[in-house]
C-alpha cells in the first residue's frame, strides 16, 4: 500500500497556522457544530489544551509548540532582561495543562531546546511546523505497518479518538484502520462511544461517516460482549504514553478491552509515534492519570443527570500492562509482545 491511496481518508484538520495565530476545531461542539477558535496568547493555547478545545495526545503536543511561538512573540516584547524567564514561565504553563499524555512534555521539551530558551520567533515556527508534518509522516508510516498485521476481513474495535483529530491528520489507531479498510483487511469497524465525553459517539463516529467506512457505535460495557460474538479479531487503539516497559496509559475504558480481548483470544494492537515512547517512565504505575471534574460524570450538557448529593471518580485515563498487548506499531516499526528489552532495542 502507498500513501497516496490514503489521502483520500485525510481531510479533517483539528489545528492550523494561519496569519500568525493558533486556529482551534473545538472538539467539544462537534459533530453537531463546526466552531474554530483563533488564539493569540500562550495562555490562551494552555486553556484550550486543559478545556479539551483540542484533546489527544499528539494533537496537543503540536497545539502547545505553536503556543510557543505565540510566548516567543509575547516575550519578545519585553525588557532583555525578562524574555527568557518569561518564556520558560510560558513553557511551564503550557507543560502543565494535562499531565498525561507525554506528547504534550516532550513537544515543550523539544520547542525549548531547540530555541535555547531564547524567543526567536521564526526559529520556533520552523520548529512548530517541524513537529507537526513529523507527526503526519509519521501516521502515514505507522497506518501501513499496522495494517499490515490485519488479517484480510478482520473486524477490530476502536476506542477514544484517534484520527485526524487527535493528531496531524489521518490518525494513529485510526489511520491503520483507514490503512486496513482501503486494503480489504478491516471489515467491520466497531466504535465505542467512550464515556464520559463521548470521543468515540461524537469523534470517532463522525471521522468513520466523513471517510464513509461503515462503523457500529457500541456502549463502552458492550465491548467484551462483540468480542464473545468473534466479531473483532483486533482491539486497535492510540496511546496517552507508552512506558519504558511497555504498559501504556490511554483512554479510561482501554484496559477493561485488554482484559476481555485476552478472555476471548482477540489481540491488542497500541499504534503512536515514537514522541508517546517514555523511556523516563519505567513502568505504569509511575504514571500519573488525570482526574478531571466530578460533572464529567454527574452532568449531561449542562444538567445533572447523576442523582443529586452523589460522588464521582473519574480517571479519564487507564493504564494496560505489557503483557495484555501484542503490538506496539510505531512509525520506526513494529514491536511484537512489547517488554522493556524489545522496546530498547527498537527505540532508545
Ligand atoms: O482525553 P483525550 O481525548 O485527550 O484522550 C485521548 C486518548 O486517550 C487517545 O486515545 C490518545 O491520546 C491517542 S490519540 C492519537
Amino acid at each position: 500500500m502507498q500513501c497516496d491511496s490514503l489521502r483520500g481518508f485525510d481531510r479533517v484538520r483539528a489545528l492550523r497556522w494561519q496569519e500568525g495565530a493558533l486556529h482551534l476545531l473545538d472538539q467539544r461542539a462537534l459533530p453537531l457544530q463546526t466552531q474554530w477558535h483563533a488564539l493569540s496568547s500562550s495562555l490562551e493555547v494552555a486553556h484550550a489544551i486543559r478545556a479539551l478545545i483540542v484533546r489527544g495526545a499528539p494533537a496537543i503536543g503540536i497545539a502547545a509548540a505553536y503556543g510557543l511561538v505565540l510566548a516567543a512573540r509575547e516575550c519578545a516584547l519585553l525588557p532583555p532582561g525578562q524574555q527568557t524567564t518569561a518564556f520558560i514561565a510560558a513553557a511551564e504553563n503550557l507543560r502543565a495543562a494535562r499531565p498525561t499524555a507525554v506528547n504534550l512534555m516532550w513537544a515543550v521539551d523539544r520547542m525549548r531546546a531547540a530555541l535555547a530558551d531564547q524567543p526567536d520567533v521564526d526559529r520556533a515556527l520552523v520548529e512548530a511546523k517541524a513537529i507537526e508534518a513529523e507527526d503526519l509522516a509519521a501516521n502515514y508510516a505507522m497506518a501501513i505497518l499496522g495494517a499490515g498485521l490485519i488479517e484480510p476481513g478482520s473486524g477490530v474495535l476502536t476506542h477514544c479518538n484517534t484520527g485526524s483529530l487527535a493528531t496531524a491528520g489521518l490518525g494513529t489507531a485510526l489511520g491503520v484502520i483507514r490503512a486496513g479498510f482501503a486494503d480489504g483487511r478491516v471489515a467491520r469497524v466497531y466504535a465505542g462511544e467512550t464515556r464520559p465525553w463521548l470521543q468515540g459517539a461524537r469523534l470517532t463516529a463522525w471521522e468513520l461517516l466523513e471517510d464513509g467506512i461503515p462503523a457500529a457505535l457500541i456502549a463502552d460495557g458492550a465491548g467484551a460482549y462483540v468480542m464473545s460474538l468473534g466479531q473483532v479479531q483486533w482491539v486497535i487503539v492510540g496511546a496517552d504514553r507508552i512506558c519504558a516497559n511497555g504498559d501504556t496509559a490511554n483512554k479510561i475504558g482501554t484496559l477493561s478491552l485488554a482484559c476481555a480481548a485476552r478472555q476471548f483470544g482477540v489481540r491488542v494492537m497500541v499504534v503512536a509515534p515514537t514522541s508517546t515512547v517514555d523511556f523516563g517512565t519505567l513502568e505504569g504505575s509511575e504514571i500519573h492519570v488525570e482526574q478531571r471534574d466530578q460533572r464529567e460524570l454527574t452532568d449531561y450538557a449542562g444538567q445533572q443527570i447523576a442523582a443529586h448529593g452523589v460522588t464521582a471518580f473519574n480517571p479519564v485515563f487507564d493504564v494496560t500492562p505489557a503483557r495484555l498487548i501484542d503490538a506496539i506499531v510505531t512509525e520506526r516499526g513494529v514491536v511484537m509482545a512489547p517488554d522493556v528489552e524489545k522496546l530498547r532495542g527498537a527505540f532508545a
